[in-house]
């Protein structure tokens, strides 16, 4: 492309030839480094959003592109009907980073969360002994994976769902949260499986009780139900932690990764699980034409990588609780602050409905003061910067929101 257009130009190109099943924040981001973004007319903002926790390690980490950059200019796709140089290594290296024996790799979030359901649904039958298309799994309300059929058939939310179905069968629904729910459930014999966020993100970083996932451990356990854990947003640092589900030491049978896996760079997910769960899929059951590729692979490395070498689950507890701590103290000021709650660096504020600034005007006004975030669900407002944000980066993004929170006031 030799012409450079204008932010103005670049919103109504996509405004008149996209569709529009999206409503962006109005600003055009054309470059990134660590926890910074700079508009095409060189304006700079602050990332507290990370890509939906996918740009953990920060926009370009230097080691994910030169991972990424070896590794395109020597192999990038071969599909799965041969072997390459690549898949075997990370596979032995993903597996170990998180304990498990196996791994099934896939591409998008989404694509974790329908390998998932496959899996658990031929476990079900296979070794639960559940009888023909009777397989149940449970969600909870509130819950986001994506937007497939299958993944929108589990939602509550009427805009993910309404006019799109008719949905997919054998999903149950029980309350977030609610260990009596979750045991009256896991009772039917029939359910193979209860799939949860640690944190439930979309819904509004709705964060569990403490015991709530080791409850839920426990009552798989005693059922003989698989417990499958999201952790594509929840996963890989963002919580303070390598999972969500490590806060409380609980081991999921499945989990699902995705987002910051390939630390924002390319579409990298995975499933992990042992033998007695991912051996039940056999050559031809499931599989992706770009699952598993080198770049991928490369990528996933990386990424991993750099979350270990540079501490950053210790640096999102860290991080997070300067960030609570400094906005906790001053939002007694506003009264239409109800609540700042959230894990690492995984947060949100919870605006009263009623007030006369929305959280999408609030927004604006931080990105017109050079941070981006974005509301969830009409009155809550996420924060999530890449965990590689230094304290006085941190420090600035919490100036800069309680002068507009101040402004609104
Ligand atoms: C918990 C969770 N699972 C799954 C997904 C879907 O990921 P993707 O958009 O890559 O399909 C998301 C996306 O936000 C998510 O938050």
């Amino acid at each position: 492309m030799s012409k450079s257009f204008s932010s103005k130009e670049l919103m109504a190109l996509e405004d008149h030839h996209g569709a529009h099943n999206y409503h962006p924040i109005p600003v055009v981001l054309s470059r990134g480094e660590g926890v910074h973004l700079w508009s095409p007319e060189g304006e700079k903002y602050l990332d507290f959003l990370s890509a939906y926790s996918a740009v953990n390690q920060g926009h370009c980490h230097p080691k994910i592109v030169a991972a990424l950059v070896e590794q395109a200019s020597r192999l990038t796709l071969t599909s799965r009907a041969f072997y390459n140089d690549c898949l075997g290594p990370y596979e032995k290296f993903v597996t170990e980073f998180f304990g498990y024996q196996r791994v099934l790799p896939m591409n998008t979030g989404v694509e974790g969360g329908e390998t998932a359901v496959k899996i658990c649904r031929k476990w079900g039958y296979q070794k639960k002994k559940i009888p023909s298309e009777k397989a149940r799994v449970v969600f909870a309300k509130g819950n986001f994976w994506g937007r497939t059929i299958s993944a929108i058939s589990t939602s509550t939310d009427p805009t993910s769902r309404d006019e799109f179905g008719p949905y997919t069968p054998g999903f149950d629904l029980i309350p977030y949260n609610d260990l009596g729910a979750a045991a009256a459930a896991l009772k039917d014999p029939h359910v193979a499986g209860i799939m949860l966020e640690p944190i439930q993100g979309e819904a509004g970083v709705v964060v569990p009780d403490d015991g709530y996932l080791r409850g839920i451990r426990e009552l798989c356990a005693k059922h003989n139900v698989l417990m499958i854990a999201d952790e594509v947003q929840t996963g890989i640092g963002r919580t303070g932690r390598m999972l969500a589900c490590d806060h409380e030491a609980v081991r999921p049978d499945i989990v699902i990764l995705g987002k910051a896996l390939s630390g924002g760079v390319l579409p990298v997910s995975a499933v992990l699980a042992d033998d007695d769960v991912m051996m039940c899929i056999k050559p031809g059951e499931h599989g992706s034409t770009f699952g598993g590729n080198p770049l991928a692979c490369k990528v996933a490395m990386a990424a991993l990588q750099v979350v270990r070498d540079e501490n950053l689950c210790d640096r999102a507890a860290r991080a997070g609780e300067r960030f609570r701590g400094r906005l906790g103290e001053s939002i007694g000021r506003y009264g239409w602050v109800q609540k700042i709650r959230g894990k690492g660096l995984l947060n949100a504020v919870v605006v009263d409905p009623g007030h006369k600034h929305s959280a999408w005007e609030i927004c604006m006004r931080m990105m017109k003061a050079g941070l981006l975030a974005k509301p969830t669900h009409d009155h809550i407002i996420r924060f999530a910067p890449p965990l590689v944000i230094s304290d006085q980066e941190l420090d600035r993004g919490i100036d800069i929101i309680e002068k507009v929170f101040a402004s609104v006031n």
